[in-house]
């Protein structure tokens, strides 16, 4: 999930590295390492923190050493999904031999089988990650001997994600890596060779570039780049040419964090359901919550605790909890809940959710309720993060680092969390396991649906014209798509400073509809699910005082298009996962009408990105 390079030509690999390290930081990540062939022996160092630290590091060992002369070697920014950030957990990871150094992207599912049956074997791990048991077993499939023997087994025994790359004591100058789910790009030099997880960290060296299928296998040396797939069939892969200049190439190629978070979310939210689903059994899979199937059919109440972002996801939880589980459900505002003296007892189960994990008013609610004798869990996307630790047991969000200010990626992934732990509570009270089968196709669903949202960013793009130049918007919703009309207009109010509303479509009417005119827009969420009809008279209503309607729809609508100013058809999808589609959207539309407004967007004023104080 996070940054990978490696180097093997004439120049001194640690200065290199560490230079093409620095410019993957703009994905953030909390650790940082790096691992050198030297003299048939290796060097390496890591530590939490910045790769400046790391940096100095080397400053301080290796210099005069034979270390800092080295010419082959790897790096690693790791954003933790398995241990917390420490020394111990950051990557290089060794096998047991200690002369294989790897560097790991991603998640190895099945890690907790093989670390069992390499322990069983006499094998000792130093760190609690998913990596360090990748490094073990290639090792033990003789790595040392025949390299890509070693790989292509390993391929075979491992599931999940990766993007490794990996030197040995015993081979200076070479290099191996592969991809499965994460990318590797080869950089094709003069007379020297480089390795990155993306593209951004080498154009300052070569626009020459290799890109790594899944499966692919690839030994590569100063002068020589060999692909094989894991079937160990040499294969051929075409050298692309990178246009980028390097300033575009620090944001992935786009525009700004927050866009290049938008578009990530095929890739997070498949990240947040890696292995955690299983059809057969129609439920799903969170280890990290350790509740026995006992202990779930015990819980009485769930209450959901959550600040801005997080508390619209919460909100869509709320709905999921009860639907699924046939569990009451509540959602409370984290600084509200703190000081309210809230009713709590041991069988109701608090949920803390939060994409920092460090939120002040959220981490307070977590105190209180422990304090009260509720059940706890987090669903967090930082590991290791004080919420995380408080509530010692939950769901990560796994969707990687996100940076924009205004949440996106973390928003989807929350949801689809959540819409996971309904469905297994649900499976431990009524639900059929044909409902849950059906519920795990719909999950399946939303990467494919999502990237159909991200199809129409230029349609949205239109859309955010008639919203650009006003000074006051609604945004209306019903049912699952109310908290989503609350994230649409957050997000509109975050980043384009046009103060919008998000409010119930029912409710307008009761107040609200008060300040509608023709120069005030309502965006309606009027997807094909249930509540639609009503929506229908909700947008009359706005119409009849002459509001500007922007209807968000499901595609082959006919009756909306007629009473709606705009509309912006969206996928079909099943009404469960229609807060994801929808809340793309809305995502895409406030970036846009940010950009025409000409503002700030991946550093909004007054915001910060995570909030530790009340
Ligand atoms: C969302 O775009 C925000 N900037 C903000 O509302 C955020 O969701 C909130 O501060 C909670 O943060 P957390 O998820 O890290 O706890
Ligand atoms: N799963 C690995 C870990 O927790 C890799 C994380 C990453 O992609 O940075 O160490």
């Amino acid at each position: 999930m996070c940054g990978i390079v490696g180097y093997t030509g004439p120049r001194a690999a640690p200065e290199t590295l560490i230079g093409n390290l620095r410019r993957l930081e703009y994905r953030g990540y909390d650790s940082a390492g790096i691992a050198v062939v030297v003299d048939g022996s290796l060097q390496s160092l890591k530590l939490p923190g910045k790769v400046q630290t790391l940096a100095d590091r080397v400053a301080v060992e290796w210099t005069g050493t034979p270390a800092e002369g080295s010419r082959c070697g790897i790096a690693h920014t790791r954003w933790a999904t398995h241990g917390p950030p420490t020394e111990a957990n950051a990557h290089p990871h060794f096998d047991a031999s200690g002369r294989l150094a790897l560097v790991h992207n991603g998640i190895i599912d099945n890690y907790a089988d093989l670390r069992r049956q390499l322990e069983a074997r006499g094998h000792v791990f130093r760190s609690d990650t998913d990596t360090e048991v990748l490094a073990h077993l290639l090792g033990s499939l003789g790595f040392a001997d025949d390299p890509i023997g070693a790989l292509c087994a390993a391929l075979r025994q491992v599931e999940g994600t990766l993007g490794i790359a990996i030197v040995h004591a015993d081979r200076p100058g070479r290099i191996w890596v592969a991809r499965r789910g994460s990318p590797i790009v080869i950089g094709v030099g003069e007379a020297e060779t480089l390795v990155a997880s993306d593209a951004a960290a080498i154009v300052a060296h070569t626009n020459r570039v290799i890109y790594l299928d899944d499966d692919d296998i690839a030994e590569l040396s100063a002068g020589s780049i060999e692909v094989r797939t894991a079937h160990n069939t040499p294969v051929s892969r075409t050298v692309s040419q990178v246009d980028w200049d390097v300033r575009a190439a620090e944001k992935g190629g786009f525009e700004h964090f927050m866009l290049k978070e938008i578009f990530e979310q095929p890739e997070s939210l498949e990240n947040s359901m890696r292995g955690r689903l299983d059809p057969a059994a129609g439920t799903a899979k969170l280890g990290g919550l350790a509740m026995t199937p006992r202990e779930i059919a015990d819980v009485r109440r769930v209450v959901l605790v959550a600040c801005g972002t997080s508390l619209h996801a919460g909100m869509v939880g709320r709905l999921y909890f009860e639907d699924l589980a046939d569990l009451p459900a509540a959602v409370e505002q984290a600084a509200e809940f703190r000081y309210r003296n809230p009713i709590l007892s041991p069988r109701d189960l608090v949920v803390a959710i939060s994409q920092s994990g460090e939120t002040a008013d959220t981490l307070a609610a977590v105190r209180e309720a422990r304090q009260k004798g509720a059940a706890l869990c987090g669903i967090c996307n930082v590991v290791g993060s004080t919420i995380a630790r408080e509530t010692g047991r939950g769901v990560y969000l796994h969707a990687g680092p996100e940076i924009g200010v205004a949440s996106t990626k973390a928003f989807t992934s929350q949801v689809a969390v959540l819409l996971m732990m309904a469905l297994k509570f649900g499976r431990c009270r009524r639900l059929s396991r044909e409902a849950g089968t059906e519920i795990i196709e719909q999950v399946h669903a939303l990467p494919g649906l999502v990237r159909r949202v991200l199809e129409l960013n230029e349609r949205v793009a239109r859309a955010a014209a008639s919203l650009a130049d006003a000074r006051d918007a609604f945004y209306i919703g019903r049912g699952l798509l109310y908290p989503v009309a609350l994230e649409g207009a957050l997000k509109l109010k975050e980043i384009s400073y046009l103060h919008a509303e998000g409010y119930h479509a029912a409710e307008l009417k009761h107040g609200p509809i008060a300040l509608l005119d023709p120069s005030v827009p309502v965006v309606a969420l009027a997807l094909d699910v249930p509540g639609r009809d009503k929506m229908i008279g909700n947008i009359q209503e706005c119409r009849a005082r002459g509001a500007p309607v922007i209807a968000v729809v499901t595609e082959g609508e006919t009756t909306i298009g007629g009473i709606a100013q705009e509309t912006i058809e969206l996928p079909r999808c099943a009404p469960l996962v229609s807060p994801v589609v929808a809340a793309v959207a809305m995502q895409l539309l406030a970036y846009h009408v940010a950009r025409l407004r000409g503002c700030e967007i991946d550093q909004p004023r007054n915001l910060a990105k995570s909030v530790t104080v009340e």
